[in-house]
């Protein structure tokens, strides 16, 4: 693995980090108080976030993945809100399209979805399959040119909002993971309703949903790869889309350990820096260690990603480690700020409680561990 980024890699980190300061800061409040930042997607499309890895035919910027790596940690130092809208959008609502998709399928969507004009999302949970993703029960029925499809999904990021879901349901139940087919389906499509939205401890601006299906019919063009290969599709695109999220989680540990040792530095108590205290100076470095270890495991997997190897057990290390050390650091920030950290006067609350998610969303720490033994064990 070469350490070094390239020139490209460099110019697009330093526009994504003037984006951040320039255009997403300004915009938290608005975040925290529960609206979502659409005005920004606009503006990412603009500068080609929001299709960063697509191919130029399909209008995306081409780039390769570690670049896109490299974005969602960026954003998400500054906002995990931004980190994880374009995880979602990209990881698992157009690279479905577009590694699996047919030709008119990704004429018809990859475009709009590189500009920023359609957002994506991934619907493979539900109330009673997390976890254990291959038990959905969503139902979907051929009738003639179409597909009904009856049921309903849980906990949906970017849904209410998004334009394009990737919808998993069960076209032969008696087939297990095997019955499961994949589904493009537009949000004007009849039949789809949005459910509860969620109210969340954090990732406040992001929209997490419930969808219902009732006789929804869905065309038959509209399926994505051939009946019966959607809990593979779902599972490849985990896989990468973990990737993300370990990127996602990278970024609030960093932006932690950020916070936190300036302020231990310049917090005086005693007569001297808090930081001058071996206490606090201990938390920073192993805050530091972590985070650094966790880079590494990312950079890695994005690069092993970039460079078409295997990357499924190292995405899931990833991810396992890098949620942990943004928990931990968000968890030690707050700690050193003392009373302050406990305020919304500071931005460490707000990692605290962005932080955790990480170790929820597209698999738990627990799920990673199991990925993770079966590369080690088959
Ligand atoms: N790539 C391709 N195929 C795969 C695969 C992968 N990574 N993982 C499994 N498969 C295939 C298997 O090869 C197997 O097929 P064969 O028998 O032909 O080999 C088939 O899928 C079934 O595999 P398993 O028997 O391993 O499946 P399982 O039912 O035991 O489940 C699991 C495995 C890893 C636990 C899986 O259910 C899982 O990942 N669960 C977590 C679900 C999850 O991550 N949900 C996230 C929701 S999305 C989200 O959170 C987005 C957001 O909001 C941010």
């Amino acid at each position: 693995m070469d350490y070094n980024l390239s020139e490209e890699q460099q110019m697009m980190r330093q526009m994504v980090r003037d984006f951040a300061k320039k255009e997403i800061e300004p915009w938290i409040p608005r975040m925290e108080a529960g609206e979502f930042p659409r005005e920004l997607l606009e503006k990412m499309g603009e500068l080609g976030l929001m299709g960063i890895t697509a191919p130029e035919k399909y209008g995306g910027a081409g780039m390769d993945f570690l670049s896109y790596i490299i974005a969602i940690h960026e954003l998400s130092k500054a906002s995990a809100v931004m980190g994880v809208i374009l995880s979602v959008h990209t990881s698992v609502g157009m690279n479905p399209i577009l590694y699996f998709g047919n030709e008119e399928q990704k004429n018809r969507y990859l475009p709009k979805m590189a500009s920023g004009q359609y957002l994506g999302a991934f619907c493979l949970t539900e109330t009673s399959s997390g976890s254990d993703a291959g038990s959905l029960k969503t139902k979907a029925k051929r009738v003639d040119d179409h597909y009904v499809l009856n049921g309903s999904k849980m906990f949906i990021t970017n849904g209410g909002e998004a334009d394009v879901y990737i919808v998993f349901a069960n076209t032969a139940p008696e087939k297990g993971t095997y019955g499961i087919s994949a589904f493009i389906v537009d949000q004007d499509t009849p039949g789809l309703s949005i459910g509860k939205d969620e109210k969340k401890m954090g990732l406040h601006g992001s929209r997490t949903v419930a969808l219902n299906f009732d006789n929804m019919k869905v065309p038959a063009e509209n399926r994505l790869g051939a009946e019966g290969e959607g809990f593979k599709i779902a599972m490849a695109n985990l896989d990468v889309g973990r990737i993300g999220i370990a990127a996602q989680a990278l970024g609030i540990a960093e932006a932690s350990l950020e916070a936190a040792t300036a302020y231990a530095k310049e917090r005086e108590q005693f007569g001297k820096p808090i930081a001058a205290n071996q206490g606090v100076g201990f938390k920073l470095a192993d805050m530091a260690t972590a985070t650094e270890a966790a880079r590494l495991l990312v950079y890695r997997a994005a690069w092993l990603r970039a460079e078409n190897k295997s990357c499924g057990k190292e995405a899931s290390m990833a991810k396992l480690f890098a949620s942990q050390t943004a928990v931990d650091n968000s968890i030690e920030a707050v700690q050193i700020f003392g009373g302050y950290g406990y305020t919304e006067d500071y931005p460490v609350e707000r990692y605290f409680r962005d932080a955790k998610v990480c170790q929820i969303y597209e698999g738990t720490s627990e799920i990673q561990r199991v990925v993770i033994a079966k590369h080690l064990t088959n």
